[in-house]
């Protein structure tokens, strides 16, 4: 199926940066949110990141202004009724998403394809929410989505061959690489291995084996990683991490996924990251500074 109109749900970070990916590559685009207040947000991220895109010669300056033309942000889920394809991005957690599913699906045309873009939830169980869960697919886009060319396509439990192919087509259309996960287990592909070396990084950091510098350096200049576990930890969040954790051990019972102590003491101390100035690193200074001794 060809798909000409997106409506992408949710205009937070992922919201709006599929939307900004897809409105450059030509797309028509519907951005929805409750808040018109995120809606303005996002809108103002976006133009400011279209416009870094062509000062650096990356897109035309035509190309940044119909990108921008292309998105029309709503607060209205009923203008979803046109669209081929839904890319769902509101919070991580399921009650919303399934309720945001079963209004879709009383809404959009028969053969839309909606997608979801949640980092752990299974897509099976959101697409329970639906009459249509051969429609429904998952997309995990990786943060800043304009600048990760990574997109997990993940195939629930009942998603077909014909919805998979038409993500497929539309991730690379946009500019992404995709890898297929063909079953739809907790943490997905990149998240299940990734968290695995999470985990142990900072089981090292507590057993005083090493300090978060050299944990990330062992790994930048032993394996070639752009960055180490502990610096990407610093990025994401580490509550957004612990949280992932919490789910794949959650439906795994796996032991190498349970949050260690000391990730569970950093988000209760606020030592978060980067977005509170603080976590394995001090970014106070604006630098990334070693804020850990042993
Ligand atoms: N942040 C990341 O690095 C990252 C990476 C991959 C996947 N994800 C996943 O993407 C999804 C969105 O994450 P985010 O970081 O963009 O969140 P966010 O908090 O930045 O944005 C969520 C947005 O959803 C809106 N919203 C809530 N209910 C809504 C509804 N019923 N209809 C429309 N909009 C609604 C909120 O107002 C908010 O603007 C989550 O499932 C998250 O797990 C996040």
């Amino acid at each position: 199926m060809a798909i000409k109109k997106v409506f992408v749900v949710g205009a937070g970070l992922m919201g709006g940066g599929i939307t900004q990916v897809a409105a450059t590559a030509g797309y028509e685009v519907t951005m929805r949110d409750i808040s018109q207040e995120a809606l303005d947000k996002s809108m103002e991220t976006i133009e400011w990141s279209v416009n870094k895109f062509a000062s650096k010669g990356k897109i035309t300056e035509d190309v940044a202004r119909q990108a921008i033309a292309n998105i029309e942000p709503t607060t209205e889920m009923a203008d979803a009724a046109d669209a081929d394809l839904v890319v769902e991005a509101v919070f991580e957690n399921l009650k919303l998403k399934q309720e945001v599913f079963k209004e879709l699906d009383g809404i959009v045309m028969e053969d839309t394809v909606i997608a979801t873009n949640t980092s752990a939830i299974s897509v099976t169980t959101i697409a329970s929410a639906t009459g249509r869960p051969d429609r429904v697919v998952g997309t995990h886009f990786f943060s800043p989505v304009p600048m990760m060319k990574l997109c997990e396509l993940i195939r629930g439990l009942e998603t077909s061959d014909e919805t998979l192919a038409a993500m497929e087509e539309f991730a690379r259309s946009i500019g992404k690489e995709t890898v297929t996960v063909e079953k739809d287990v907790a943490g997905f592909l990149a998240n299940r291995i990734g968290l695995t070396a999470t985990v142990e990084a900072i089981n090292l950091v507590a057993s005083g084996v090493a300090t978060p510098q050299d944990v990330d350096k062992a790994m930048r200049l032993g394996f070639g990683h752009a960055m180490g576990p502990c610096e990407t930890a610093d990025l994401t969040g580490i509550d957004i991490l612990m949280h992932a954790c919490e789910a794949i051990y959650d439906e795994t019972r796996n032991e190498k996924y349970w949050p260690p102590e000391l990730m569970r003491r950093m988000v209760t101390a606020g030592l978060k990251g980067r977005k509170t100035k603080k976590g394995f690193y001090d970014y106070s200074s604006g630098k990334q500074e070693p804020y850990w001794t042993l």
